[in-house]
């Protein structure tokens, strides 16, 4: 898989890529991450990307031709399944968009910024909005980042059997059981008998009623 990032601010995207779990699926081969600066694809020497919003009003916007020439030029290098432009009322990014989203070959994630994108983008180039929640980040990176994260841990051999994205929470629905680790008990705070038990179908069915109560109790809807 490949993702391309198009971000006025591309800064602040290398930390999240260039450790723990995104950088050693990287390093395998498993995912090309690629930032791209969208003031590279600016046409006036000031490198401008966004002006004052027609009929007036606070705030700048994103202009659409360094957009252009930037989707343009990935374009031309090879075939995108989609092109996702990050915004609080896009549709709302959950575990069923993410597995989607795994499943596909290369990504363009265009980050919104200010106070927003010209229009005709969102009309025209993009083909995807999504949001990471009903409340508003000063830019899209970071939700560019939790998008990427989201979607290149599915992404076979990215994780170990150990921590396989199977029994992650919302994966089958439910939100995931309790877990605890050494000691047994901390301060006279017991880890649960059966845990302990080392019978393998009892562990897997206490597992499973902790996460049915915890599902009713935090996700009541699902
Ligand atoms: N940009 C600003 N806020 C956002 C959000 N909640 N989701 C996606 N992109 C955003």
């Amino acid at each position: 898989m490949r993702i391309d990032i198009i971000s006025v601010v591309p800064e602040l995207l290398e930390s999240p890529f260039n450790h723990s779990m995104l950088k050693r699926a990287q390093e395998k081969g498993l995912v090309e991450i690629v930032v791209h600066n969208l003031h590279d694809y600016a046409s006036n020497k000031y490198k401008q990307v966004d002006d004052y919003a027609f009929g007036g009003g606070a705030g700048m916007v994103l202009m659409i031709e360094p957009i252009e020439k930037c989707i343009q030029a990935l374009k031309a290098q090879r075939p995108y399944d989609e092109i996702i432009y990050t915004s609080p009322d896009g549709q709302l990014l959950d575990q069923p968009m993410a597995n989607a989203l795994s499943l596909m070959g290369n990504l363009i994630i265009l980050c919104g910024h200010y106070k927003g994108v010209d229009e005709r983008v969102r009309q025209h180039l993009v083909t995807r909005e999504i949001s990471i929640g009903n409340y508003v980040l000063t830019g899209g990176e970071l939700a560019a980042a939790v998008i990427a994260d989201s979607v290149v841990r599915l992404l076979p051999e990215v994780l170990s059997d150990e921590t396989s994205a199977l029994t992650d929470s919302f994966q089958d629905g439910l939100v995931a059981p309790p877990v605890y680790t050494r000691p047994a008990e901390y301060r006279g705070l017991k880890v649960p008998d059966v845990l302990l038990s080392g019978h393998a179908q009892k562990i897997e069915d206490w597992r499973h009623e902790q996460a049915l109560k915890r599902t009713r109790e935090r996700r009541p809807g699902n």
